[in-house]
């Protein structure tokens, strides 16, 4: 019998695993793909090896702007696939690595929960059946496919893509057409674009960007369009044939040329085909219900990451591993997600902290705002020709701490941190001054920032 059993190998269930393992306990894991799940697969790696090949691409072939002058910058996508899979190859080789030295015991296939005897969980994979204490479920989550005309057979000649397949695709689409404009779509949209596809992007809300904040969303927006990007807001996709979408805009029916096409329309947690019914877990809007421990319904059962729909994101679902490994181990813990960080990888990247100009209205909180161009960082300016780039501060009006801190602008995903250490501690703005940033860095913004508070 193993003290833990972890159903799925990607961030959520190695970290878990790694954790569990490392403290001691007996770990099964149990992964039916490959270790680090869609993360490092066909997610977060990809996804990210794929971007910085086109931001090299993009100064190569603005090299002038820079006083570097070359000849014919030419991508090739083949190359860049095979990179990505480099890249991809060496991670998932450290996951197993990590795990065979926290002495976990990986199984290759499909678990199936059987139910629960003798106080102990039953989880089956191939021929055999395993026993445990204690099950961390991290099966992550699925691309959604929308029930659209044409879908069914675009999937089947490959002219459909979904993230998985677009990040293996080895040419350069003449025109993409990207239905979804949230964080996979405007990701894929900004590196198909800089490799020369025309691009539209097809929303079916009055805004991209989803959760982010709407004035940001708005200046990304402007960023794509200045850049080729073609946005159908409030659009319903109505077909996908051979070489055209169709939707619908305010009632009338427009078409656009596509020999690809990306859905990006959101992602649906893994809670079918496993057994979760065999124990009874509590599974509701498609999600597993989970306290703040990741505490499923079922005593021993947790849920952690994509599966759970709290935040689906890879570094949410570390923290949420450790959580769960940390209450089982019968330490304190609890998952916070007031200073979640959120990065959109375009160009130039979009990242978020807290609370948004509309959270706050609707929450009824009294904020003060502070937006600066990116270009009172001395770095940034340095290092940027198209300053388009902004911060936005919102500060508690009433006890002066910060709230929420967006950024659009290069190194904006590695700044973020910085704002998310602040809102966490709750630091006060007149303490904040008194913090020495590096110079020149484009992390001084947020210095630069809370002194015109
Ligand atoms: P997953 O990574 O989905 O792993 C679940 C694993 O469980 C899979 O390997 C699956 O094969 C396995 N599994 C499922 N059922 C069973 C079973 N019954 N038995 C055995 N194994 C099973 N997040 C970020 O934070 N930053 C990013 O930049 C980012 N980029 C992304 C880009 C793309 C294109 C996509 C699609 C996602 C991206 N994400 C990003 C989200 C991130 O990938 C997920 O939040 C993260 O992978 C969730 O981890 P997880 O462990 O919950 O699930
Ligand atoms: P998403 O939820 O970010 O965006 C989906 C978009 O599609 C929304 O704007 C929605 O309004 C729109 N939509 C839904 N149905 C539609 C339809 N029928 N027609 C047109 N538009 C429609 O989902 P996405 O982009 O698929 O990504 C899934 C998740 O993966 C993200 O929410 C995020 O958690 C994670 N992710 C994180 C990344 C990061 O951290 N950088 C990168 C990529 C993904």
């Amino acid at each position: 019998m193993f003290d833990l059993i972890v159903l799925g190998g990607g961030p959520g269930g190695y970290l878990a695993a790694d954790r569990a393992g490392s403290a001691g306990l007996s770990v099964l894991l149990i992964e039916k793909n490959k270790l680090g799940g869609v993360c490092l697969n066909e997610g977060c790696i990809p996804s990210k090896t794929f971007l910085h090949s086109a931001k090299v691409f993009d100064h190569a072939a603005r090299g002038e702007v820079f006083g570097v002058f070359t000849e014919n910058p030419r991508l090739d996508q083949a190359a860049v696939v095979a990179r990505k899979n480099k890249v991809v190859r060496t991670l998932v080789a450290g996951v197993g690595q990590t795990l065979k030295s926290s002495k976990v015991t990986v199984k290759n296939g499909t678990g199936i929960i059987l139910g629960r005897e003798n106080r102990q969980i039953r989880v089956q994979c191939g021929e055999e059946v395993f026993t445990s204490r204690h099950l961390i479920i991290a099966t992550g989550s699925e691309a959604v496919i929308p029930p659209i005309d044409g879908v069914k057979e675009g999937l089947e000649s490959k002219s459909v893509l979904t993230n998985r397949e677009i990040l293996d695709l080895q040419v350069i689409p003449e025109h993409l057409v990207v239905i979804g404009g949230g964080v996979i779509g405007l990701e894929m949209a900004g590196y198909f674009r800089t490799c020369g596809s025309q691009v539209t992007v097809v929303e079916m809300l009055d805004h991209i960007a989803g959760a982010a904040d709407r004035e940001m969303a708005d200046l990304l927006q402007k960023d794509y369009e200045r850049k080729g990007i073609e946005f159908h807001l409030n659009c319903q996709v109505t077909n996908i044939k051979p070489g055209s979408v169709e939707f619908t805009d305010s009632g009338e029916t427009k078409s656009v040329d596509a020999d690809y096409t990306l859905l990006s329309v959101g992602r649906r947690p893994v809670v079918r085909g496993f057994g979760l019914e065999n124990l009874g877990v509590l599974v509701e809007g498609g999600r597993i219900v989970t306290d703040a421990q990741g505490r499923t319904n079922v005593s021993g059962v947790f849920a952690v990451g994509d599966v759970n729909g709290v935040w689906m994101l890879a570094h949410a679902a570390y923290r949420e591993a450790e959580v769960a490994v940390n209450t089982i181990l019968g330490k304190k813990d609890f998952m916070r997600y007031q200073a979640m960080p959120s990065v959109i990888y375009t160009n130039p990247e979009m990242a978020f902290v807290g609370e948004t100009e509309q959270t706050c209205q609707d929450k009824g909180i009294k904020y003060k705002k502070v937006t600066l161009p990116m270009n009172y960082s001395g770095r940034y300016l340095a290092e940027n020709d198209r300053g388009q780039g902004r911060i936005k501060l919102l500060i508690d009006s009433d006890r002066e701490y910060l709230l929420g801190c967006h950024v659009i602008g290069s190194y904006a995903s590695e700044i973020i941190m910085s704002a998310g250490i602040l809102i966490e501690t709750q630091m006060r703005i007149a303490d904040i001054k008194e913090l020495i940033f590096p110079h020149p860095t484009v992390a001084e913004i947020i210095r630069e920032a809370v002194f015109q508070v």
